[in-house]
């Protein structure tokens, strides 16, 4: 008998929207061999154990959901992911000093030449930019997409929108460059990475805001894949006795996404050569930065990352390596790196000897991209983690079987990183106010203090009713992107924080 006490799969079913009786054919009294068969070759048939249980709606979901799934792609899936578990890591060095452009050593002349150089090639409709928004940002609680929050500036904004405006601004820096005034003349193409989980909700955002003051035809939305969730032997775990748990395959779900959206050929057909790619849940991001994107394109390099230096020994951030003598650059999560190992020093800079974190900035040339997602797809191999999986009986702790963007990195034949500084491009929001670190609340303020630095500098005021660690100005990305072009809004001016600078 089934248990009563699951009120969850007869509500699921309903919510499923399954169709009305009538139109179901007659229920079949066993499932359908051919399947059953294919499943006994992957050690997954258990996952018919109930249907003698199931309603004749319930029976089609079943199948429906068996069908949907890659069976022999992600049965390779877990035996390679698996079997690559606990294997012994090829050893590490620290990245080359010539694989990076450090702030200190940056010259001004360098800043001028790789700003243009990205604005000219922006202008020439050579830049996409991919954002990663396919996440469930369960720490932070929010039941929207991440890109929805507002993080409590003075202007209200929501992620997303501080990221288009930003992208509105580069389009207008760039046309100005080309020497054509209208910011109507380049067009910055936004392809943004849902999931099941959030697509929805993220299109309707877009659609009630008008796309933040973007075309709606520069942006496209592509649904990044599901995979399902397993138990420590490899088995798929049931969510319902009709419908197998499944979760997001992790942001580097996006190679595979573009590839089979097929939206490699569609940047192709657009012109583009080079593609920026970043999460949402960065307050500071500088979405399409010419000079990152000029570095990148001055250094011809296949891949590049924007990178700080690790705070202490100890920071839970994944950092950049050499892997192997002469091997490629690729990213060590904290968990993985040796506490010997994480807080060496370099004698010669006093420095930590594994110090630029990775902050998921990247820069890729369209060509490594369909490559890369050629070569995970050969090799494999996902990043297994043990989680909380919804199941028949409630929770049950399970594998989740992910992919990260930076698993692309081994792959590629040369990688540049370029340092940047924490407080002026990176501010996390993870987990929810009250928590100790990347808050809603230490996001904002960390713009707040940054905008009200930029506008100190352009010879503008600031008063205050409350301390000025806890408020500022913001400034308005239609305004200025990175600093720039605010003295003739603010020399002289005084502003009352907390409060929004715009047009
Ligand atoms: P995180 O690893 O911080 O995960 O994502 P998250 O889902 O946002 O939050 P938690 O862990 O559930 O609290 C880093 C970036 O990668 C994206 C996120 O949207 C964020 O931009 N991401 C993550 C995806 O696009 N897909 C995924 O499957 C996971």
């Amino acid at each position: 008998m089934r248990d009563p006490t699951m009120v969850g799969v007869d509500g699921n079913a309903a919510a499923g929207g399954v169709v009305d009786g009538s139109a179901l054919p007659p229920p079949s009294s066993s499932p359908p061999q051919a399947l059953i068969e294919r499943l006994k070759d992957y050690g997954q048939e258990h996952v018919f154990a109930l249907w003698d249980e199931l309603s004749p709606q319930e029976r089609l979901l079943l199948v429906d959901d068996i069908q949907s799934l890659d069976l022999s792609s992600t049965d390779r899936i877990i035996r390679c992911s698996l079997r690559s578990q606990g294997l012994p890591v090829a050893a590490i060095e620290p990245v080359p000093e010539s694989c990076v452009s450090s702030v200190e050593e940056r010259t001004m002349e360098e800043r001028e030449r790789w700003w243009k150089m990205g604005l000219k090639a922006i202008s020439e409709g050579k830049l996409a930019v991919v954002l990663l928004s396919g996440g469930q940002g369960t720490r932070l609680g929010s039941s929207d997409p991440k890109g929805c929050f507002n993080i409590g500036l003075p202007s209200g904004k929501s992620l997303f929108q501080l990221q288009a405006e930003r992208i509105l601004c580069v389009q207008k820096l760039a046309a100005q460059a080309k020497n054509e005034g209208s910011a109507g003349s380049v067009t910055i193409h936004w392809y943004i990475m849902t999931s099941p989980f959030t697509d929805d909700a993220t299109r309707k955002f877009f659609e009630n805001h008008k796309y933040f003051g973007l075309e709606a035809d520069q942006v496209t939305f592509f649904q990044q894949g599901t995979r399902p969730c397993i138990s420590k032997d490899g088995r798929y775990i049931m969510e319902t006795p009709f419908k197998v748990a499944k979760s997001p395959d992790g942001n580097g779900g996006v190679y595979s996404a573009l590839k089979s959206s097929r939206l490699f050929e569609d940047m192709a057909t657009r012109g583009i050569k080079y593609v920026d790619c970043y999460g949402v849940d960065n307050a500071l991001v500088r979405v399409a930065d010419p000079t990152f994107l000029g570095y990148f394109i001055d250094k011809g390099a296949a891949t590049a990352a924007k990178v700080v230096r690790k705070a202490y020994p100890q920071e839970k951030v994944g950092v950049f390596v050499r892997r192997g003598k002469g091997g490629p650059l690729t990213v060590v999560e904290y968990s993985e790196l040796d506490s010997s190992l994480a807080s060496a020093i370099n004698q010669q800079t006093g420095r930590l000897r594994f110090c630029w974190s990775n902050v998921c900035l990247h820069m890729f040339t369209l060509d490594f991209l369909s490559q890369v997602a050629d070569g995970l797809e050969k090799d494999s191999i996902y990043h297994v983690a043990e989680k909380k999986i919804p199941c028949l009986h409630g929770y049950t702790m399970g594998l989740k079987l992910e992919q990260f963007v930076f698993d692309a990195f081994p792959y590629a034949p040369s990688t540049a990183l370029f340092e940047v500084l924490r407080e002026e491009e990176f501010a996390p929001v993870k987990n929810a106010n009250g928590s100790n670190y990347d808050t809603p609340e230490s996001a904002r303020l960390l713009l707040l203090r940054l905008h009200s630095r930029w506008v100190a500098a352009a010879g503008g005021f600031l008063t205050h009713s409350v301390p000025l660690y806890a408020t500022g100005v913001e400034v308005s990305p239609l305004c200025s992107y990175a600093g720039e072009n605010l003295e003739s809004i603010c020399r002289g001016r005084t502003f009352h924080a907390p409060c929004e600078i715009a047009f």
